[in-house]
């Protein structure tokens, strides 16, 4: 079933309160958004699926031509509807307002307006500015502030706790990105979790948390964070290995390997590695 907005929020205000998280997970294609969604299925649990802004030509990440993004965002709308579990689509990433707006029209319960590059003055206008379109669409907004970096090897930058508030008050986002140790992809030294400022924070906001980066951290670290106040986990990077890691070995030693086995065999790998964050974050059915 494809939520609503006001339904997330009621998803997310549950796990803070009852300090368990919901994992997001990026789907690429369709074998993605299947993986996702069975193990979400297959647990009985509400499933968090990210998709990048796939009509954007600037976008590194841009695979699809404007018709394939439009067959893609039928092809999800459609499966979340079809699906006997609340099923949350949320746009990730996206530098533009335009970008969340093609969003919003999509039919996407929640956007991320990434503007933490930006001074704090220009992520509250901007940000502020997608509020605006979203909450009149019943849509809800992440921002980020403090800035997870994108590559290894970059000294952490904890997000501070006064700009946090600020940011909060002055963009009125719904969910709030916040650097805490964390960085997207792979790690080139021991992530240094801040539990001390994850607390902080959630003491001093009163919406979800997101932690993004989850690739590469112990069921322990994700524990602590959890316990701390982190409600959304943003997970990509490792379930693409998982899928990976079970291609190579489908067609190891195979003379006449089958598509068809073969992508199977990654897609249920794939499948099964969410399932276990999910049972790691301690995702619970919510009744709306
Ligand atoms: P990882 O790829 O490091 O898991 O990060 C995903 C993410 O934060 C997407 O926004």
């Amino acid at each position: 079933m494809l939520i609503n907005g006001r339904q997330e929020k009621q998803i997310l205000a549950k796990a803070r309160e009852d300090r368990w998280a919901i994992g997001a997970f990026n789907a690429f294609d369709l074998n993605s958004l299947e993986a996702i969604l069975t193990a979400a299925e297959e647990l009985g649990v509400p499933a968090l699926v990210q998709t990048w802004d796939f009509y954007n030509p600037d976008s590194e990440r841009n695979s699809f031509t404007e018709a394939g993004a439009r067959i893609f965002e039928k092809q999800i709308i459609l499966r979340a509807k079809e699906s006997p579990v609340p099923v949350i689509l949320h746009l990730d990433h996206t530098p533009s307002y335009a970008g969340c707006v093609r969003g919003i029209r999509a039919g996407w319960n929640s956007v991320m307006i990434d503007a933490s590059a930006k001074s704090l003055e220009e992520n509250i206008a901007l940000s502020a500015k997608v509020v605006e379109a979203a909450h009149a669409c019943d849509v809800l907004v992440e921002g980020e502030i403090g800035h997870v970096a994108g590559y290894s090897g970059l000294d952490t930058i904890y997000t501070g706790v006064d700009e946090a508030v600020s940011y909060v008050k002055g963009s009125g986002v719904d969910l709030c990105a916040v650097s805490v140790g964390t960085v997207h992809g792979f790690y080139a030294t021991e992530p240094k979790l801040n539990y001390e400022r994850i607390a902080e924070l959630r003491e001093a906001i009163d919406i979800p948390l997101v932690m993004h980066g989850g690739s590469g951290l112990s069921e322990e670290q994700f524990r602590k964070s959890i316990e701390n106040g982190i409600v959304k986990i943003n997970f990509a990077t490792y379930v693409q290995i998982a899928g990976g890691k079970a291609i190579v070995e489908a067609v190891q030693g195979k003379e006449r390997p089958m598509f068809n086995t073969v992508v199977k065999a990654g897609q249920d790998a794939a499948k099964d590695f969410i399932k276990m964050h999910m049972q790691i974050f301690g995702t619970q059915p919510v009744k709306l």
